[in-house]
């Protein structure tokens, strides 16, 4: 697996920066606030080793824009080989987003230099969310998808395996805390992103079923898994109804860590675990068909997020939810023009059967209604249109508390994973109506993103519920320092981040 998951995390006092052995030591370059007062970059270095280092180069070449760099190379004999001056924009500017961003130059510096491990230091006074942030964005930074490639011919990059942050002897307790979480939120991440990448033939709802249950044996949650059968009996009619065209069986997964008391209401997140959406009967275009490999990336999300949960011990009740299938097109698929009943009781005209994530959630979210839940988080890559109002930037986030809302947007930004709000007006509801049934799985193009979450609405009863479109964030061109092309994780640093917070 090499440095995909696995990187080593860990912190060191600056007290011994100087003779401190490290292949590659990454100091921050501060951009001056304003031109005319301080005209010169600021480097962040520890105590003993800004004497070392002045003289070393002309202050005034520094670049100081967030990933231009400077290698300096010291005398060998103990202590770092190499210093690199990393830019780092603007002290005031230097938030967690940015630091995650800091840390993901740096492991990219460290593979073009070539070492596989390095060390960085961001300054005294640091804080536990800092020194997290850093740690995450090294870890996803080293993430690298290659159980599908051949054994390499010599010419694989360095994969970098060690990680380390130093900080001031006064801030160690501090550091360690932030670099342990940073480490188990960057592994749940990579874990979302590797079953995010496994192609369709591999990643099944019965493989992802297996997953969930092997993390959930090493982890010490509990975990139920249904087929079929225990779908029928539960009448989850709308999830049968799309895995209906399909070989493969649909599962629906159900994980629990019980962190908080037998009586206490539980935080729910549910992911939508389409491991393949073809469009079924209602085809999508051939050209970019490839991506629906993705649509399981909600359902990845909440497994990745489940792991690190577990592994913190959040003292909550948590459930996490996963209904799984395929949206193919055979003989025994469901057609447009169908009426089907789900869960819920509600019937459902299907006018478009490539509108199937809003089915599978449908019956999922009333499952999920089962458990009394304090609060109920959906996320699921579930319309084109997401991308279309928000980019790649933001997901969309829509809700029955304005309160929770607020929430999610907050562990959006200190995560970097942002969500942004879009309205659930009935007069997009209306969109919605069937002349034949309860209502009709599309609402036409206008709003796609909100009528597709007034659908989702249906389905949640009087539960506290919001739902991330993630269409448009899930998976990308990998522009971020700390990403690669494809999947991103997103939103598993934000749910945990949300989860716990609620513990707070
Ligand atoms: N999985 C897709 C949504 C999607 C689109 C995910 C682009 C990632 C990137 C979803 O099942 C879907 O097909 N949605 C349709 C809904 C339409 C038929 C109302 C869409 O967005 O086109
Ligand atoms: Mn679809
Ligand atoms: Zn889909």
């Amino acid at each position: 697996m090499g440095a995909q998951t696995s990187m080593n995390v860990g912190c060191v006092s600056s007290a011994g920066a100087v003779s401190h052995d490290t292949p590659l030591l990454v100091l921050p370059v501060h951009e001056p606030e304003e031109e005319s007062e301080a005209p010169k970059a600021e480097v962040l270095a520890p105590e003993g080793l800004s004497n070392v280092l002045s003289g070393a180069f002309p202050v005034e070449d520094l670049k100081h824009k967030p990933g231009e760099s400077a290698l300096v190379y010291l005398n060998e004999g103990g202590g770092p080989r190499r210093v690199l001056l990393l830019g780092a924009g603007k002290a005031s500017g230097f938030d967690l987003e940015a630091t995650r961003r800091f840390a993901g130059h740096a492991v990219r510096a460290a593979e073009s230099v070539g070492v596989s491990g390095l060390t960085t230091y961001l300054g005294s006074d640091v804080s536990a969310d800092a020194v997290q942030a850093a740690t995450e964005g090294a870890v996803l930074a080293a993430w690298r998808f290659t159980e599908m490639k051949s054994p390499d011919q010599g010419d694989a990059p360095t994969d970098v395996e060690d990680f380390e942050v130093m900080v001031d002897p006064e801030d160690l307790d501090t550091a360690e805390a932030g670099v342990q979480v940073g480490g188990v939120v960057g592994r749940a991440a990579n874990f979302a992103r590797t079953l995010q990448s496994r192609p369709g033939n591999v990643a099944t709802p019965s493989h992802l079923a297996d997953e969930a249950s092997r993390m959930a044996g090493e982890h010490g949650l509990e975990v139920t898994v249904m087929g079929p059968k225990e779908l029928e009996a539960e009448r989850m009619h709308a999830l049968l109804a799309v895995a209906q065209g399909s070989e493969e069986e649909p599962r629906l997964i159900v994980l629990r860590h019980n962190g908080g008391s037998d009586d206490e209401a539980p935080l729910v997140l549910v992911g939508k675990g389409l491991t393949f959406d073809a469009g079924g009967i209602s085809i999508k275009p051939a050209s970019g068909m490839e991506e629906m490999i993705f649509d399981m990336s909600g359902g990845a999300a909440v497994i990745g997020a489940m792991q690190a949960i577990g592994e913190l011990n959040v003292p909550l009740n948590v459930v996490g939810i996963v209904p799984s299938s395929e949206n193919l097109l055979s003989g025994r698929a469901m057609k447009p023009g169908d009426i089907i009943r789900s869960r819920e009781g509600k019937t459902i005209e299907v006018v478009n059967t490539d509108a199937e994530g809003r089915l599978i959630l449908a019956d999922a979210l009333s499952y999920a209604q089962g458990f009394d839940p304090a609060a109920i988080v959906d996320c699921a890559t579930l319309t084109g249109s997401v991308v279309i109002a928000l980019g790649h930037h933001a997901a969309a986030v829509f809700g029955t508390d304005e309160e929770l809302i607020g929430e999610l947007r907050e562990a959006g930004d200190r995560s970097g994973e942002r969500c942004w709000p879009l309205p659930l007006w009935d007069d997009y509801r209306r969109q919605i109506d069937s002349s034949v049934a309860d209502l009709a799985n599309v609402g036409g193009r206008p709003g796609g993103s909100i009528t597709a979450a007034c659908f989702l609405r249906e389905f949640v009863g009087e539960c506290r519920w919001a739902h991330l479109d993630i269409a448009g964030t899930a998976y990308g061109e990998g522009k971020l320092s700390y990403q690669r092309k494809g999947a991103s994780g997103f939103p598993t640093r934000l749910l945990v981040d949300w989860v716990r917070s609620r513990a707070r």
